[in-house]
């Protein structure tokens, strides 16, 4: 009987100290511990044990159950400390290792161009206004001397919201904001960047564009004036030997009215494929503002004059960057974000 329980015990401790890892330390716990365990099965089996040997068994029996569950522990929580250490090993991280590069983002092409255009004009003195995107009809159509049956209001498909409201087909609503705000306080000196909004969409128009609208209100303000004032505007954008055009155009709160081209950025004037051989390429509309629209303002047009204009700044930023497909401004693909330059 002695003999057994010193042979049981031999035998775990072997396999104890041959195993190396937890779960195998764990099926040998069921093997011996378990319900059906060797140890548990020498426990049950005190019913065969002569009467007067079972007290003295019982307790070598008890001794082995304890050392084991001993042995077990010990042995568990050395296999912990190991596994933590290879764990450890495997996650080593070298602080000393330079960091990864991450990519800066720049700004998107058009908002470049925005700012290149706002800081050639506030260096001459322009400040900055700005208006709502949805705009009344009144700002949009009505003071602007386009009334309810005029014909260019046709010309400008629109986004109505209801019959009063619109989202603005141009920045020239901020003309009037400006002027109501301002007058009859002299001179009016302002840049309006904005987004509009037309029923429009193919490779060069777009539903939501940008604009940057003009105004100068002031005694004496000419045909001259704004002459100089976009020939500046155009070499400082597009370089020092641009020149400028004005053709005869008309827009109902200007008066005269004009389009304004450049000389061509990639021919300087010969004809290529961009101008369509012309020489030139259109930027802009502008004019005198209308004396309807300076009186309906708060300025008398008996004393002031004044010239406005309004220019396509995806338009600018397609010659500028070679872009020919207005939409790759609005998808945000990298290849052509990242080569703009
Ligand atoms: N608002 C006009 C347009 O969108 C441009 C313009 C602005 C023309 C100011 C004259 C004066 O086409």
């Amino acid at each position: 009987m002695h003999e057994n329980i010193e042979k049981l015990q031999i035998k775990f401790r072997e396999a104890i100290e041959n195993t190396g890892d937890l779960s195998q330390l764990e099926n040998i716990r069921i093997q011996y511990l378990g319900k059906k365990g060797e140890i548990t099965l020498l426990m049950r089996s005190m019913n065969q044990v002569p009467v007067d040997q079972r007290p003295i068994f019982g307790k070598r029996v008890n001794e082995l159950k304890k050392l084991a569950e001993e042995m077990l522990e010990h042995k568990k929580s050395q296999l912990h400390s190991v596994h933590s250490e290879k764990r450890w090993e495997k996650e080593r991280l070298d602080v000393t290792l330079p960091g990864r590069p991450f990519e800066i983002g720049k700004k998107h092409p058009l908002t470049m161009v925005l700012e290149e255009i706002e800081e050639i004009f506030t260096c001459m003195g322009f400040k900055i206004a700005e208006g709502p995107d949805v705009e009344l009809d009144y700002y949009n159509f009505e003071a602007l001397n386009m009334p309810k049956e005029h014909p260019a209001r046709d010309m400008q498909d629109s986004f109505y919201i209801n019959p009063e409201i619109l989202l603005r087909t141009h920045t020239s609503p901020v003309q009037i904001r400006t002027m109501q705000a301002q007058a009859p306080e002299l001179p009016v000196r302002i840049i309006a960047p904005g987004k509009a909004y037309r029923r429009d969409d193919d490779v060069t128009h777009s539903p939501m564009f940008h604009q940057v609208e003009g105004l100068v209100v002031d005694k004496g303000i000419s045909l001259a004036d704004l002459k100089g004032t976009l020939l500046l505007f155009a070499q400082e954008m597009f370089g020092k030997e641009r020149e400028i055009r004005l053709r005869p155009s008309f827009f109902p709160f200007t008066e005269p009215s004009a389009e304004v081209d450049i000389s061509c950025i990639i021919c300087d004037g010969k004809g290529c494929r961009i101008c369509g051989e012309t020489g030139w390429l259109e930027i802009l509309g502008s004019g005198m503002v209308h004396p309807k629209v300076l009186e309906i303002s708060g300025y008398n047009p008996e004393e002031v004059t004044g010239y406005a204009f309004g220019m396509g700044v995806e338009r600018i930023a397609m010659l500028k960057y070679g872009i020919d497909d207005i939409r790759l401004f609005y998808i945000n693909d990298l290849r052509m974000l990242r080569n703009v330059k």
